[in-house]
């Protein structure tokens, strides 16, 4: 049978890049579901529909003219054709990404979505690694390997920081600490991370790097 890993973790977790390396050592089909969100919310301000709109939301959401790479050496995605792989983490998405996360009717429509894909991709590759806020718990709650990727509130900072701005240095990280803790704060009514739910293997990575994340979350995966 296809495996399916679900993994779920806080922003600067380190879930997308942990989670596409253990999808390509398995040679499993990657789902990105946060980067659905993202397009939603870039096709919006786009088309310049008010986010304050939830039917409207809604409404892009079910229309979405998404093309999501599932390739975890080679992830790609398209709004109508053109590629928006940056353009979806530019702190005008990240900013108001929240707003369309928390909108239930979104959430219906992505979750949906994204079960359907988790079947078609599993089914291709033999397996998949999806990974989100919200995987483990309701969009794959009996995939046979759910991880819980956290990680402290200082080493996640530093990540994202690194990750965006290409510095840890004080000033960068107090000046990431804004994004990456609101954020949170704003997804909360969505994604609680401070416990696994039950049958949730919690990983917590402050004190590994990325090989080391990588190999604790493929002896999960291997257990
Ligand atoms: O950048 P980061 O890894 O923190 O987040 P992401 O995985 O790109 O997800 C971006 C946003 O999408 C999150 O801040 C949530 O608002 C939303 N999201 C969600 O609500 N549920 C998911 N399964 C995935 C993402």
């Amino acid at each position: 049978d296809p495996v399916v890993v679900a993994i779920d973790g806080p922003s600067g977790s380190g879930k997308s890049s942990v989670a596409k390396a253990v999808a390509a050592h398995f040679g499993y089909g990657y789902l990105d579901t946060g980067a659905m969100y993202r397009a939603v919310t870039l096709w919006c301000l786009r088309t310049g529909v008010d986010l304050a709109d939830q039917e409207a939301v809604v409404a892009a959401a079910e229309d979405l003219p998404l093309g999501l790479g599932v390739d975890p050496t080679e992830t790609t995605v398209e709004l109508d054709g053109e590629d928006v792989a940056d353009a979806i983490r530019t702190s005008e998405v990240s900013g108001v990404v929240s707003a369309v996360a928390t909108n239930l009717g979104v959430r219906a429509v992505l979750q949906q979505a994204q079960r359907d894909l988790i079947e078609l991709i599993a089914d291709d590759f033999g397996g998949v690694v999806a990974e989100g806020r919200d995987i483990t718990t309701v969009v794959a709650p009996d995939a046979a390997v759910r991880i819980l990727l956290t990680a402290s509130e200082a080493a996640r900072l530093a990540r994202r920081s690194t990750q965006l701005h290409g510095s840890a240095d004080a000033a960068t990280v107090a000046a990431t600490h804004d994004e990456v803790v609101r954020r949170d704060r704003d997804d909360s009514t969505v994604s609680q991370f401070t416990q696994a739910a039950d049958g949730v293997v919690l990983l917590d990575t402050s004190e590994l790097d990325f090989e080391g994340s990588v190999a604790a979350a493929i002896a999960i995966v291997t257990a």
